[in-house]
Order: C-alpha cells, then sequence, then structure tokens
C-alpha cells in the first residue's frame, strides 16, 4: 500500500497556532489581492461604468465558459512599486468555447490602461505561458499605451510584445485581439499582428496617430471614427475580421471565433480521479508560523495527491527530501518535497537520479520547496557537496519534462535553484503566503554582514563600533526580511501568484491539463556531464 498515513494531530495546539497563522497571513494577502480588483478605485470605475462599459473582469467572465475555473496569473504584479497593484493589466488561464486560453486583458479604469514596466513584464510571462503550452491567447484590449513619464523604462524593450504575437502566429498558436477602445500608436499593432480581430462599434480607436497628431504632421483635419473606428476598419481598412455591435456582442464573436479554431490538445484528458483521503482545508495547519521548525512535506502530498497515494522513492536514503510517484488530477507526476530543510549530498544525488528517471519515463515534475540550501561546513565541503548540488542542478536545468514548482516554506540560497526556483524555468511557481525566499535567512545574512564588517576594520586596523554592528544587523535583518516575502517576490513577477494552500492541488491541475496542451518529452538522448 502507497497511501500516506497522516499523523497529523488536527486537535493539537502545534495546528490551531499554524492555522491561526496562515489565516491571518491570507487575511493579509486577501488585502493585496483586493487592490489588484479595485484596479483604478472608485472614481475611475464610476466613471468607466457612466460610459457604458464593462470593467476588465466582466469582460473575463463573459469570455468564459460558464462556471468554469479563472487562474488569475502574477495578480499582484507591480506590489511595492509605485504602480497599482496589478500592474493595468489581468492575465491568467480560462476555457473559452471549451479551449484553455490565456487571457490577457487591459484595466482601463487604471491611468487609461497605460501599460507600465511591470505590465510589460507581466505581459512578456503571460506570452511565455501560452508559448511554452501551446495555449492559443486572447487579448482584451483598451490601453492608453505607453504610460509616458516611465516611457523610457519600456518604450525599446516594450516592442517585444508584437514580435510575441506574431511569433506565437508563426508557430501555429492562435492569437486574437478584442478590441473595447484606445488602441493606437504602437498599441495598433495588437490588432495589427493577431491572427483575428474584432472591433467594438464607436469604441475601438485603432490608428497610429489621432486627429491631433495628424493635424500637426500633415495639415489634415480628421476625426476618431474615420481614423481608427471599428465601422471603418471592418468596412475600408480591412484592419477588423468582425464588427461587434457591443461589448457582449464582441466577447460572444471572440467565443465563436475559438470554438472556429478547432484546437485539439496534444495529450487526452485524464479519467476522472479520486480526490486526496485528507481534507484540503488541513493544508492550512501544516506549516509552522517559524520556518525554523520542520514539517514532513508528506502530510502536503497526502492532501493534493489522487487518493493520498505516494509511492516514495529511496525512502530510506538521503531523507531530507522526499522523492516519489503520484497523480495529480489523473495526471503521473514525480514529486520532490524538502523534509528537513538542508540538502546533503545524499538527497542531491537522489533528486539527480529522480530527475532522469522521471526523464526517461516522461512524467512531469512538483517541487515542493522548504529548504534553507545545502549543507556547509568543513566535512560537507570535503565530501564533495558542490559535485553533489551540481549534479542536482545539472538535472534539473537540462531535465525536458515540464516542471511545476510551489514556495510553501523556506527557499533560500542554491536550495532554491536546484529545487527549480525561477530562473530554472518551471512552467509555473506559485508560492504559499508562508513562504520566503532570498539568498539566505535574514538573521545568517545579517550575520555575515557582521562578521564581514568586523573583519574589515580589524584589516584596516580601525575599532569596530559594536553599537553600530547591533543597529546594522537589526536594520538589515528587517530588510532582509521584508524582501523575502512572497507578496514583495510576486510584486516583481518572481512567482505566478501567491496562492492560498487549500487551492493548490486544483491550481496544480489547472497548470497540469495546459501543460497537456502541448506535446512534451523528456531527455532521451543524454544529459550533460555530471561531475562524479
Ligand atoms: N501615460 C500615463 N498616464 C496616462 C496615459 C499614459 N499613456 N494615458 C492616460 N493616463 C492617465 C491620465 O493622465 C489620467 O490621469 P489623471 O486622472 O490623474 O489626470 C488617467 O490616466 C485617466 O486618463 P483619461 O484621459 O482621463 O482617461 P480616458 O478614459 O478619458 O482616456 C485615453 C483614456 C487612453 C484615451 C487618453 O488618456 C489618452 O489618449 N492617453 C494618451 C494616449 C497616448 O498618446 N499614449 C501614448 C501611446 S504610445
Amino acid at each position: 500500500m502507497t497511501v500516506l498515513a497522516s499523523s497529523l494531530d488536527t486537535a493539537g495546539p502545534d495546528y490551531a497556532a499554524h492555522r491561526a497563522a496562515m489565516l491571518d497571513k491570507l487575511a493579509a494577502l486577501d488585502t493585496e489581492h483586493a487592490k489588484a480588483v479595485a484596479g483604478g478605485g472608485e472614481k475611475y470605475t464610476a466613471r468607466h461604468r457612466a460610459r457604458g462599459k464593462l470593467l476588465v473582469r466582466e469582460r473575463i467572465e463573459l469570455l468564459l465558459d460558464p462556471d468554469t475555473p479563472f487562474l488569475e496569473l502574477s495578480p499582484l504584479a507591480g506590489w511595492g512599486s509605485d504602480y497599482t497593484v496589478g500592474a493595468s493589466l489581468v492575465t491568467g488561464i480560462g476555457v473559452v468555447s471549451g479551449v484553455e486560453c490565456l487571457i490577457t486583458a487591459n484595466d482601463p479604469t487604471v491611468r487609461g490602461g497605460a501599460s507600465n514596466p511591470w505590465t510589460l513584464k507581466k505581459a512578456f510571462r503571460a506570452h511565455e505561458i501560452s508559448l511554452a503550452n501551446r495555449l492559443p491567447s486572447v487579448h482584451l484590449v483598451e490601453s492608453g499605451g505607453a504610460d509616458l513619464p516611465s516611457q523610457k523604462e519600456i518604450f525599446i524593450p516594450g516592442g517585444a510584445l508584437f514580435k510575441h504575437l506574431t511569433r506565437s502566429s508563426a508557430a501555429g498558436i492562435p492569437t486574437v485581439a478584442v478590441v473595447f477602445g484606445n488602441s493606437t500608436a504602437g498599441g495598433a499593432y495588437v490588432p495589427g499582428m493577431s491572427d483575428h480581430v474584432i472591433m467594438v462599434k464607436e469604441r475601438a480607436k485603432v490608428f497610429l496617430g489621432g486627429p491631433p497628431l495628424v493635424k500637426m504632421a500633415t495639415g489634415e483635419e480628421s476625426d476618431d471614427e474615420s481614423l481608427g473606428g471599428a465601422d471603418m476598419h471592418a468596412r475600408t481598412s480591412g484592419l477588423a475580421d468582425y464588427f461587434a455591435v457591443d461589448e457582449p456582442d464582441a466577447l460572444h464573436t471572440a467565443r465563436r471565433v475559438v470554438a472556429r479554431l478547432d484546437w485539439r490538445k496534444a495529450h487526452p484528458d485524464p479519467p476522472p480521479a479520486a480526490p486526496p483521503a485528507y481534507p484540503e482545508d488541513e493544508l492550512l495547519g501544516i506549516v509552522p508560523g517559524d520556518l525554523k521548525v520542520p514539517f514532513d512535506p508528506r502530510e502536503v502530498i497526502a492532501r493534493i495527491a489522487d487518493g493520498s497515494d505516494f509511492d516514495e522513492f529511496k525512502p530510506l536514503y538521503g531523507t531530507s527530501l522526499a522523492t516519489g510517484w503520484a497523480r495529480l488530477h489523473g495526471y503521473p507526476v514525480g514529486i520532490l518535497a524538502n523534509a528537513r530543510g538542508v540538502l546533503f549530498s545524499e538527497e542531491s544525488q537522489k533528486a539527480a537520479q529522480f530527475i532522469q528517471l522521471a526523464n526517461q519515463r516522461d512524467i512531469p515534475l512538483v517541487f515542493l520547496h522548504n529548504t534553507t540550501g545545502y549543507m556547509v561546513g568543513k566535512d560537507y565541503e570535503q565530501g564533495g557537496i558542490i559535485k553533489h548540488g551540481a549534479q542536482m542542478i545539472n538535472a534539473v536545468s537540462n531535465s525536458r519534462v515540464p516542471h511545476l514548482s510551489v514556495l510553501m516554506g523556506a527557499s533560500y540560497g542554491a536550495g532554491h535553484y536546484g529545487m527549480c526556483g525561477r530562473a530554472y524555468d518551471p512552467r509555473f511557481l506559485f508560492a504559499w503566503p508562508s513562504a520566503k525566499s532570498a539568498v539566505m535567512g535574514p538573521q545568517q545574512l545579517a550575520g555575515v554582514l557582521s562578521i564581514v564588517a568586523r573583519a574589515s576594520a580589524e584589516a584596516k586596523g580601525m575599532p569596530y563600533d559594536e553599537e553600530g554592528d547591533a543597529a546594522l544587523r537589526a536594520m538589515v535583518e528587517q530588510q532582509i526580511e521584508a524582501e523575502s516575502l512572497p507578496v514583495f517576490l510576486s510584486g516583481r513577477l518572481y512567482d505566478d501568484g501567491v496562492i492560498d494552500p487549500r487551492d493548490t492541488r486544483t491550481v496544480l491541475g489547472i497548470c497540469l491539463s495546459a501543460i497537456h496542451t502541448a506535446p512534451y518529452a523528456g531527455v532521451h538522448d543524454g544529459y550533460g556531464v555530471f561531475r562524479l
């Protein structure tokens, strides 16, 4: 039997404390998500409605099949910056006419839907997801183009938006643009580069230069409609393939266009799967508030894997890392989960072997992070920890099966890399509110800085300022702690979102389904050289 037995004491004080701490973090996260949903705030929302327009999320809702989920991506983009949380763009994966699509939609209530540096990063990430998973993309367009005060950050790199659209098309991945309003200057190339274009009557404004600019450039008198209205583009320029009489008609037309794509997934859907044997709700009470306290990731696996079935590989070897086979919503996966923080040589080699097995069998991998990194110290260095960590990083880097990462707790140092951190291109990466990620823990980093400063003072023959040291350590610790938090990292697009632990199985299920739209295969022609 490989069904996990749980030893989580749901009546005990630890469980209650962990759950309370997680619920506090989730409440704080809700407040941040609410900022993204509020968009430009009451004034601009009311004005938008008074113009008879739908809000960005209402547009998405009408586009999607009724009662299907929408996995919103990077909702906290721009958090901690001068820009509105969410970065004036909503992106995500949703089902349109039975087809999983990547959706991007400008929020015109936020500075006219203009794109700032975070908007751009978010749009680029959405494109990556569409391309890697061969998801058709639907773009709901209404934007003031470049956010003019930050133009220096976006004008030059921003051109890639249009390149991405046409490269998707070249790769055979359909692109659909639905224009609800302003889409001028560079923005005109969104419909310009898309396979299918729908424009809303008397609302769409698609021109390279508006009437004032045309007047300045050539002296010609013109108006919005004759320069770039839906009617003109549908009848005269031919840029619009479909003329929609209003917003619901445009969204209905987009659904029709997607239905006609006859889009087929590379892999058939798996048969219905058994739910885990333990309630997903209990995922709230597993991670301790203090990440120095270890927890057993099998308690997490028992609440996300089909039937809580986890067939463990090498359970007696390298016990700080649990590896094994499971199914998630019917999809076979290999899971690597940190069990006690530190990665030693045995764990690293076990991981490298396991990743190679998954590649031989074409099985996607799920990485559940709670690691403080690879073990340091004389014995471990002499024992070859660098070589063994390198084997794991080689295996992760060159693996070609899709990877999914979830940061549950700590994700520090090179452990973040070995466990397929953001720089290792997992197809998707999500964090729990309990996660923390940095080059090392805040206390350790502050301590290292202090030792270095002390040594530097000694080398110069100067006395060391002990009082200043305590203040420096406290300040650095606070700064690194703040920079390790998931909302901060999510704001910088270092993950695809911070999720409620209870949603993990659903989120991973949506991702696995999206992943199986594209063909994939593991490494069958050899890895790079493993240092032995
Ligand atoms: N960059 C920075 N801020 C912008 C912006 C842009 N491209 N477009 C709009 N905004 C700001 C406005 O200044 C305004 O701010 P305020 O309320 O603090 O004064 C807010 O966003 C809303 O704009 P507003 O013009 O009131 O909204 P609207 O819905 O009536 O019109 C646009 C929206 C996009 C049609 C109009 O703002 C516009 O033409 N913007 C400039 C477009 C442009 O030339 N972009 C460069 C193309 S590359």
